[in-house]
């Protein structure tokens, strides 16, 4: 059975969206062994193309097992569309961008990541960049819970396939 295909998608592509792909990616090693997954990121903006994540981020991310120091900033880009499964945003601001972008046949699927985490409203990772360092924990809490709800739903589709 072909891998399942992920993208992560944020703003910069250097807080939040390469944060949900190295937390799916190591907790998939970890506790979902049995799914095949492709985990990438993307932004919708291109101020930060090439660097690495925040070091603010990377040393959140550190602090709970992972590492994201290796990878690099990308725009999202149009065979992004074609290429993923699921493209999952952080908030509504790029959920709307990656809409507007996606064509017909590639626009179920695009959804907000926190769709997975099983919360109330509001559906969205805040953006971090700006604020406190609070903000940094906040993010992991969320894309840590999204995650599980993530690999849960995507377990329950592999049997069922
Ligand atoms: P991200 O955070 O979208 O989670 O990567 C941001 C990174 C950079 C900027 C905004 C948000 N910026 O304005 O440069």
């Amino acid at each position: 059975m072909r891998s399942v295909r992920i993208l992560f998608v944020c703003l910069g592509n250097i807080c939040r969206s390469p944060t949900a792909e190295a937390v799916v990616r190591t907790m998939a090693a970890h506790e979902a062994p049995e799914l095949t997954l492709e985990v990438d990121s993307a932004g919708t903006a291109g101020y930060h193309v090439g660097e690495p994540p925040d070091p603010r981020m990377q040393a959140a991310a550190a602090r709970r097992g992972y590492e994201l120091g290796a990878l690099r900033a990308r725009m999202i880009e149009s065979g992004d569309f074609e290429r993923f499964d699921l493209i999952l945003a952080m908030d509504r601001q790029n959920l709307t961008v990656l809409q507007r972008r996606a064509s017909e046949t590639s626009r179920e699927r695009v959804r907000l990541f926190l769709e997975f985490a099983g919360l109330g409203e509001p559906h969205e990772v805040p953006d971090p960049y700006y604020g406190g360092p609070n903000g940094f924990e906040e993010v992991l809490d969320l894309i840590e819970r999204a995650a599980r709800g993530l690999l849960r739903d995507l377990r329950q589709r592999t049997r069922a396939a």
